[in-house]
């Protein structure tokens, strides 16, 4: 089959994104990949304000489009279609991408593509490693948490995943709680590295539970009761501080790699002939968490593959790449795209 090119827009959370990724489904490269974040605009508001975010994509995807072109040496002329998140996440921003993919669409003429937002995390072991189907895909940042079967690029089994809070935002709370900056996860992990996580126990909602569903909230609720316990006159010392994050992460480590223990054994159920694993989302950036879902994997005979960073985190690299996958097999879709708040795989 021919190469097929392919720009992707992603907008649905917090970073504004335009990607150009070249190549046939399970042999790709990222020509250019371009990430604006906003955390700067969110910051003094302890959170992603929806209105803001929306307002901020508006104002630089163009800008993004232009410098992934200007990147990859490339122009629209020489793009086969382009590809854009229509789903799941905060509406003002798929629509601001939605719009702009649309628009660039029906001016130059090229076929307009869908893409369901955590397809693209989850297909995002093809571009990086090629990972030939079917495979396991864990992923867990500040908005998802879920184990997948991927069997094709269309078709994905859900094994379970959080009941309440994703794994980041356990992490973003964390720090709110234990007056540790924004975004969380780094600021928890640095600090667990000076604690002792044996100190304190904390809970493992749902693990003498079947099945793969998670839960993190009570976690929190149980952080904030010690911290209390230990709080003189409102101050925290720095030392119990980081025995709490240690014992957190240390929790959260224990509940996915448990976790990844039954998942694995429904992937063998499955029967790939070179099972694999892979993560996506923010929190496959902890070391802690890595290594422990690492070796769960090599007790287990399985792969483990953790893309770089860049490609765990929102990008539009994995946006173009889910949408050269959909677009090889056929699909298109037109000016009556939607964008959908809601979209379950
Ligand atoms: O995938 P991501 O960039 O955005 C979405 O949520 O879609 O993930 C961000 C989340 C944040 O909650 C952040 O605290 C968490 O990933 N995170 C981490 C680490 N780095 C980022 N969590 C634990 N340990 C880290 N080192
Ligand atoms: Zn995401």
């Amino acid at each position: 089959t021919r190469p097929l090119t392919l720009l992707g827009i992603e907008s649905s959370c917090d970073d504004t994104a335009a990607a150009v990724v070249r190549g046939v489904p399970g042999c790709a490269e990222i020509c250019a990949s371009v990430v604006r974040g906003q955390a700067q605009l969110h910051a003094p508001f302890g959170g992603v304000v929806p209105e803001i975010a929306a307002r901020a994509h508006a104002e630089k995807l163009d800008l993004c489009v232009a410098e992934a072109l200007a990147g990859a040496g490339l122009s629209l002329n020489d793009m086969d279609a382009v590809a854009v998140t229509a789903g799941p996440g905060l509406i003002g921003g798929v629509l601001s991408g939605v719009m702009c993919a649309k628009g660039i669409a029906a001016g130059a003429g090229l076929p307009l593509v869908g893409v369901n937002h955590l397809a693209g995390h989850a297909l995002t072991p093809r571009l990086t490693d090629g990972t030939a189907f079917p495979y396991l895909v864990l992923l867990v940042s500040g908005g998802h948490c879920q184990f997948l079967i991927a069997h094709d690029h269309a078709t994905f089994t859900r094994l379970g995943g959080t009941i309440d809070d994703a794994p980041g935002e356990a992490f973003d709370k964390a720090a709110r709680i234990l007056a540790l900056p924004q975004p969380g996860g780094p600021a928890v992990e640095a600090a667990a590295r000076r604690g002792d996580p044996a100190r304190f126990s904390l809970p493992r909602p749902l693990l003498d539970r079947p099945g793969c569903d998670m839960s993190f909230s009570g976690l929190k609720t149980a952080l904030l009761r010690q911290r209390d316990q230990l709080m003189v006159d409102g101050v925290l010392k720095a030392q119990d501080r980081d025995d709490l994050c240690a014992g957190f992460q240390r929790a959260v480590a224990d509940i996915l790699a448990e976790k990844t223990r039954r998942a694995l054994a429904a992937l063998h159920e499955a029967g790939p002939v070179d099972p694999t694993l892979s993560v996506a989302g923010g929190v496959a950036a902890n070391g802690e968490i890595r290594a422990r879902l690492g070796a769960v994997c090599a007790e287990n005979g399985v792969a483990f593959t953790a893309p770089p960073l860049a490609l765990c985190t929102d990008n539009a690299a994995m946006i173009a790449y889910a949408g050269l996958e959909r677009f090889a097999a056929g699909a298109r879709d037109d000016m009556t795209l939607a964008a959908r708040p809601r979209w379950p795989l």
